[in-house]
């Protein structure tokens, strides 16, 4: 793999390759990347996906440098994103990238002669890494890789991990996912084409109580502010679709709850003492995964 834009790319095969990577690499550090360089570009904003790839790389032996969105770097004078990454070419073996405007890493891409990673593109684009990390987690935590019926919560339309991690579901067998949303929000039309063309049977509602019930994986999301253009869409929105206590109680023995973070309490606190909530646990996974991908991409011994 030179790049990593979408989850489309990847292969059952190549997933479970991964994974066992992901695995192997817990809580090691190593000398692997040893010498090598990641550019950290983040032209929108991110606690998780830029903190984790940079301990990864750390955690490899590699170095990172780094350019922020917030007016600091060459973008603000008017640079192209095209010129930016042909210059950065010269210091970094690798660049990970954030950006506001969907389709912003293909465009990196194309013209970059190091692997460009995607780190989330647009509102509603991909974040394909984000959406390998919720895949791990719950292969890790269910114990299986088919037979899994996720419910996604909330803001389907602008939130590309969920997208992602739609794309990259249809890989397995007897996956049922059920798409809870208000009809504002409801999941893109590409990704419903998607599953109908790779026969996985999907339905949407508004119930999350009756969404839930019989869900393996509760997938919660975020209503992102920046991304609902109408603020008073957006105080519409918010607070629509919270899991409290009682909801979590109310679902399947073994099942989880994941959410990519950050939350703005759509899963009160009370609910991280469930033994159904994982998404702390979810964001330790992110980091070994982050560490696979740049040692499968950088070809690290
Ligand atoms: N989950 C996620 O992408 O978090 P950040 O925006 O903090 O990177």
């Amino acid at each position: 793999m030179q790049h990593l834009i979408e989850t489309q790319q990847f292969t059952r095969e190549s997933l479970k390759e991964l994974f066992k990577l992901a695995s192997s690499l817990e809580g090691r550090r190593e000398e692997s990347l040893k010498g090598l360089i990641m550019a950290s570009l983040f032209f929108a904003p991110s606690t998780r996906t830029r903190l984790s790839f940079e301990s990864a790389m750390y955690r490899l032996g590699g170095h990172v440098i780094t350019v922020d969105g917030d007016g600091s770097s060459s973008q603000s004078k008017g640079e192209t994103l095209e010129d930016a990454i042909k210059v950065i070419n010269h210091y970094a073996d690798i660049i990970v990238m954030r950006h506001g405007e969907v389709g912003a890493a293909t465009r990196a891409a194309e013209v970059s002669g190091v692997p460009v990673i995607n780190a989330g593109d647009g509102n509603m684009g991909q974040h394909p890494t984000q959406a390998l990390l919720d895949l791990y987690t719950i292969q890790r935590e269910l114990k299986r890789e088919d037979d899994i019926h996720i419910a996604f919560v909330g803001n389907l339309k602008y939130y590309r991990s969920a997208r992602s991690l739609a794309y990259l579901l249809s890989k397995y067998n007897d996956i049922r996912i059920t798409f809870i949303s208000s009809p504002e929000l409801v999941m893109g039309d590409d990704v419903k084409t998607h599953l109908k063309e790779n026969n996985i049977p999907f339905t949407e509602t508004e119930n999350m109580a009756e969404g839930i019930k019989d869900a393996d994986v509760v997938y919660q999301t975020r209503i992102a502010k920046e991304w609902i253009p109408d603020k008073n869409e957006y105080e519409k929105q918010r607070g629509r679709y919270i899991i409290t206590r009682a909801v979590a109680d109310a679902m399947k023995d073994d099942a989880i709850i994941i959410h990519p973070l950050p939350r703005v309490g759509e899963i009160e606190a009370e609910v991280d003492a469930s033994p159904h909530a994982v998404y702390f646990r979810q964001v330790g996974y992110g980091l070994i995964v982050r560490m696979a991908l740049l040692k499968t991409i950088l070809g690290g011994k």
